[in-house]
């Protein structure tokens, strides 16, 4: 027998999973398998993307000696002491030649690749498993890393591990604007 209340919709699991998924930033030492990454990344190779070119590649870096180079270029480009807890890293990058391009130009490609990043740290969370995204790195340090062809950008980092409930404010305050500053009905 199902334990799932009859009035909890898909949308307010949805909406459960959404506000569950926050930046952590203290994992523990326990290691997400190569099994559960698996998984995760499942669910970002069926996101959409403009005109379903799927411009994507995701490189992980775990604790495994072949991944060893990869984490410390990671270490460098974004050397802020929390992302050490991690226990793996998925490095999102995105090809901008694959990518659409509308007809006046625009390039689609940090679209598609924004909506895998959260497939990825939305799937994470209902695996337990906490994430952040991380924008904010020195983006040549891991083009480098991976030997990038140009055209191809690493766009997002998103360190992974359980998180560390032990921590203290493990999360930072949740602030969000309120629905009628962002809704808008016919004029903006
Ligand atoms: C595109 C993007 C880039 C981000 N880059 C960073 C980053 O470089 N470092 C970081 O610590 N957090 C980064 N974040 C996390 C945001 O700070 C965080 O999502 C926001 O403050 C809301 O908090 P929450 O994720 O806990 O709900 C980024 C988030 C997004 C969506």
């Amino acid at each position: 027998m199902s334990t799932t209340p009859s009035n909890h919709t898909p949308y307010d699991a949805f909406l459960d999973l959404a506000a569950q998924r926050r930046s952590c930033r203290r994992f523990t030492s326990r290691p997400v398998t190569r099994d559960t990454i698996t998984r995760i990344i499942e669910t970002a190779r069926i996101a959409p993307s403009a005109v379903n070119r799927q411009p994507w590649t995701f490189v992980v870096a775990d604790n495994s000696d072949e991944c060893a180079p990869l984490r410390s270029a990671i270490l460098q480009a974004y050397p802020r002491p929390w992302i050490q807890s991690a226990t793996a890293f998925i490095v999102c990058c995105v090809d901008h030649h694959q990518a659409w391009h509308r007809n006046d130009g625009k390039d689609h490609a940090s679209i598609d690749i924004a909506i895998a990043t959260e497939h990825i740290c939305l799937a994470a969370t209902a695996l337990g498993i906490g994430s952040c995204w991380v924008c904010n790195f020195d983006a040549a340090i891991i083009a480098t890393a991976l030997n990038l062809p140009e055209g191809i950008e690493p766009a997002v980092i998103i360190p992974i591990g359980y998180p560390d409930t032990n921590a203290e404010a493990i999360y930072r305050p949740f602030a969000r604007k309120p629905l009628n500053e962002i809704l808008k009905w016919g004029k903006f």
